[in-house]
């Protein structure tokens, strides 16, 4: 089993780049497949997660081309134009892709299975096929879980959906169940939650509005294929974010960062803590906002999260819970049950590994609770283990620029579901990380 071994480094500086948007790669393969023409999108991330949706496009039919490493071309098919896979979709670790192609699947003709690893087949998969069952699609699930079998060939109808929790995900899953329905689809969010898909379906052609929470997709004839470019991640940037105020030098710039403000809670959340955070050379990527963004070492304080700007910082949470190790006073985080259905438990998985480092912390059933201590050490180091999740791997790496000895991160191989290269980005930006194999 893969794991990191990382040494304390004395701080952070220049400048980096994180791969591209992992949702809008994911989005990109859907809507491209069942466009019409060529959409080509460049600063695609080319990570296990996105790779398996690529695989699962192109068992539905759908020429995928890669001109680089980072671009791809897929070749519509149009709205009718998939054909049955002849083998289940495997979804590898990734909850988006099982969701989304839930919706995606359910107007179709024919029928599909979607399955995926350890990790997915025990996620909760009922809060897509829940309402994409109201539509009219059959969709069953084990228990609740994968695998998702979706039986073609049944008309979809419209409807208002008022979703029981914040997730973007099943906002997703339902909008496209709507593509394929007869009448309008409303999704109604409890809280705002990322807007990718509504972003993509727009610059599709599609006729989509979303006026406060409320968000209304008449189906349309056609999706009209598009070129551009895919952003920085910015959960990618939240790890180097964290890094540059415990740590930065002089300064520590993350270039070409998709900040679209549904994906930004973070930024809110370390500024409330005292962060030095500056966005500069502000653009536009497809139709996304990008900026560079700009770290300085700063000393955080404790806070409360504010509820609203949980579902904005999902999953930033775990690299969260460093930054508030670190920090002086307490810091309370609640409302953020979803972390407990990640790709791990996020809040028992993070508690445990900061334990296992000298960091007590309270856990609540929503969140945490946890004192900081702004100086000096603040990890003793040792063994933690990521239980296979990508973004806590990532986490206890950051946490090193504040152990007192190294730290040894078990069981990372997920890290590649998301950010292939993190071990090489971080050394540029001055962590001491190493794979050992
Ligand atoms: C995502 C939505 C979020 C997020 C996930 C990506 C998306 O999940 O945690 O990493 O691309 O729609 P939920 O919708 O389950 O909150």
């Amino acid at each position: 089993m893969s794991r990191y071994l990382v040494t304390p480094a004395a701080h952070v500086n220049g400048a980096i780049t994180v791969p591209g948007d992992k949702s809008i790669s994911h989005r990109t393969l859907m809507l491209g497949s069942i466009a019409e023409g060529v959409t080509e999108a460049r600063g695609f991330l080319d990570s296990e997660d996105c790779l398996a949706t690529m695989a699962a496009m192109r068992a539905l039919g759908v020429n995928v081309e890669r001109p680089s490493e980072k671009a791809v071309r897929v070749h519509g098919v149009g709205m009718h134009g998939l054909r049955v896979a002849q083998h289940s979709l495997d979804m590898g670790n990734s909850g988006t892709a099982m969701r989304l192609m839930t919706g995606l699947l359910a107007g179709q003709s024919f029928d599909s299975e979607l399955v995926g690893d350890s990790s997915l087949m025990k996620r909760p998969m009922e809060r897509a096929a829940g309402p994409l069952r109201q539509m009219g699609a059959h969709i069953d699930t084990l228990n609740g879980r994968a695998p998702v079998r979706i039986h073609g060939g049944h008309r979809l109808r419209g409807m208002r959906y008022e979703m029981p929790m914040a997730s973007a995900q099943v906002k997703s899953a339902v909008l496209l169940g709507g593509l394929y329905a007869e009448g309008a689809t409303t999704v109604v969010e409890p809280a705002v939650t990322r807007d990718h898909t509504e972003r993509m379906l727009l610059g599709f052609g599609c006729d989509i509005t979303a006026v406060r929470g409320t968000v209304t997709l008449r189906p349309p004839q056609k999706l009209q294929a598009g070129s551009f470019d895919v952003p920085g991640d910015f959960s990618s940037a939240a790890f180097f974010m964290v890094a540059g105020c415990l740590a930065a030098r002089d300064v520590l710039t993350i270039r070409g960062v998709g900040i679209n403000p549904t994906r930004t809670g973070l930024l809110d959340i370390l500024s409330l803590m005292g962060a030095d955070l500056r966005l500069v050379n502000h653009r536009s990527a497809g139709a996304e906002p990008v900026a560079d963004i700009e770290v300085r070492r700063s000393q955080l304080k404790g806070i409360r999260v504010p509820e609203e700007l949980v579902p904005l910082a999902i999953d930033e949470f775990p690299v969260f819970f460093v930054a508030a190790a670190c920090a002086d006073g307490e810091t309370v985080l609640t409302g953020a049950e979803e972390l407990r259905v990640k790709e791990s438990d996020r809040i028992a998985v993070m508690a445990e590994g900061l334990r296992a480092m000298g960091v007590d912390s309270e856990v609540l059933h929503d969140g945490i609770r946890l004192q900081g201590k702004p100086q000096g050490h603040v990890f003793s180091g040792g063994t933690v283990d990521s239980h296979g999740d990508h973004r806590i791997a990532m986490s206890f790496s950051v946490a090193s620029l504040r152990a007192a000895k190294p730290i040894e991160i078990l069981d990372v191989a997920n890290v590649a579901t998301s950010f292939p290269g993190f071990v090489d980005i971080a050394r540029q930006a001055g962590l001491d990380v190493a794979l050992q194999a």
